[in-house]
């Protein structure tokens, strides 16, 4: 079986993550399979699939198409867009089924909308399409119309918890033939552990150490606007001032869609105007996410949206650290309140707040919560885990 992953970036955020821990676990479980990928830029997922045995081409996306989406616009701003991008798509698509037919596959699995489309129309005749979602589609407008218009062409859809799956479902369900799968991620349970290096985040940040007994709480996120960072930096202005705690917000600008994310500029003028500007420290992009995970004591998720799985918080707990995570979406099936995590209302500064106070105050409970958490992932969201679950997937789409 030929596998060959089209991958709208080539940058790694979570949907990547999640593509490489496939790509390792199908390496690990059928040696025999060969594995494809075509991505639309160049970047860090090139070499980092390469070095899984995955051979790669690069077919970069034009600029149009790629500015294009609409995870924080209006339909109405992006019509015109999508109409704008058109000439350039049909060109693309050209581009693309070379690529793809160079790597000769029996699926097709795309992983991202603007994939999801274009996967379509570039396959290879014959060719299965495999839709791997990653975000609630029925909240974009744009999106939601043109995965509902394309759903009957494709094979089958994989979903990353059952709250995604749901969405999809309402949306297109009963068009797609193969059906919607709900097919957790998993993570990589080696490096992803408590024992290993951890980055130094004060230097990163351009700050003094800070002083022992200080408990490091950090929002670990992309800087997409739903991911809270208000939220969370109310949070630390909401913290008692003498509670030996440093705030850390780790990550940086990501993805080249238009109007979808903050900037570190932004969030330090509100940690300034919040007036704990000399509590937070801005890493910026860490390469190691799981050395920035053991650098903390509390790692903190706080989209206010329903978040569609949240790996972070499978990683973080894998890492053994203590989670607060904002209870909704596909990440409220990661764990159990009280037990492997706390979590708290999305978009609830002073909730998240009291979560905070009550871990930086028990380091009994950090370490109960750390140790659960490890367990819960090596339970439920070790990779072997996700090669058992695609496989039949690949092979009924690619009987159909
Ligand atoms: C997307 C989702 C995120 C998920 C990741 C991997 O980035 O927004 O919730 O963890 O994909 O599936």
């Amino acid at each position: 079986m030929n596998v060959v992953f089209l991958n709208p970036s080539g940058q790694i955020g979570g949907a990547e993550r999640s593509l490489l821990d496939i790509m390792a676990s199908l390496r690990a479980a059928r040696p025999d399979w060969t594995l494809g990928l075509v991505a639309t830029a160049d970047g860090p997922l090139v070499p980092a699939a390469r070095a899984l045995g995955v051979r790669v081409a690069v077919v970069p996306l034009p600029e149009t198409i790629a500015r294009l989406g609409d995870g924080g616009a209006s339909r109405s701003a992006s019509l015109p867009r999508l109409a704008g991008a058109l000439p350039a798509g049909l060109g693309y698509v050209r581009r693309l089924r070379r690529a793809v037919r160079a790597l000769g596959p029996d699926v097709l699995h795309t992983n991202g909308f603007k994939m999801h489309v274009l996967g379509l129309w570039a396959r290879p005749r014959g060719v299965p399409v495999v839709w791997h979602v990653h975000d609630f589609v029925a909240r974009r407008p744009l999106m939601s119309r043109l995965l509902r218009a394309h759903a009957r062409a494709c094979a089958a859809v994989v979903a990353n918890s059952h709250a995604v799956a749901e969405d999809v479902r309402g949306l297109a369900g009963g068009r797609v033939r193969g059906g919607v799968h709900a097919v957790h991620n998993a993570v990589d349970l080696d490096s992803f552990s408590p024992g290993g290096s951890r980055l130094d985040l004060d230097e990163r940040a351009g700050l003094d150490p800070a002083s022992a007994g200080t408990v490091r709480v950090g929002l670990v996120a992309t800087l997409a606007w739903w991911k809270g960072h208000e939220t969370f930096l109310r949070a630390v202005s909401l913290l008692p001032p003498d509670l030996p705690v440093r705030a850390y917000v780790v990550g940086g600008a990501l993805y080249e869609t238009a109007d979808s994310q903050r900037s570190l500029d932004d969030l330090r003028a509100l940690a300034a105007r919040l007036g704990v500007a000399e509590r937070v420290g801005f890493t910026g992009y860490v390469e190691d996410a799981a050395a920035a995970m053991r650098a903390l004591d509390v790692v903190v998720h706080a989209s206010t949206e329903p978040e569609p799985f949240g790996l972070v918080i499978v990683e973080a707990m894998a890492c053994g650290r203590a989670v607060v995570a904002s209870e909704a979406g596909g990440a409220a099936e990661l764990f159990r309140p009280g037990v492997d995590a706390l979590g708290h209302p999305p978009g609830d500064a002073a909730e998240l707040a009291r979560r905070i106070a009550e871990l930086a105050g028990d380091a009994g409970l950090r370490a109960r919560l750390g140790a659960e958490g490890r367990a819960t992932a090596e339970r439920r969201f070790d990779r072997a885990r996700l090669a058992a679950e695609l496989v039949p997937i690949y092979q009924t789409a690619a009987e159909q």
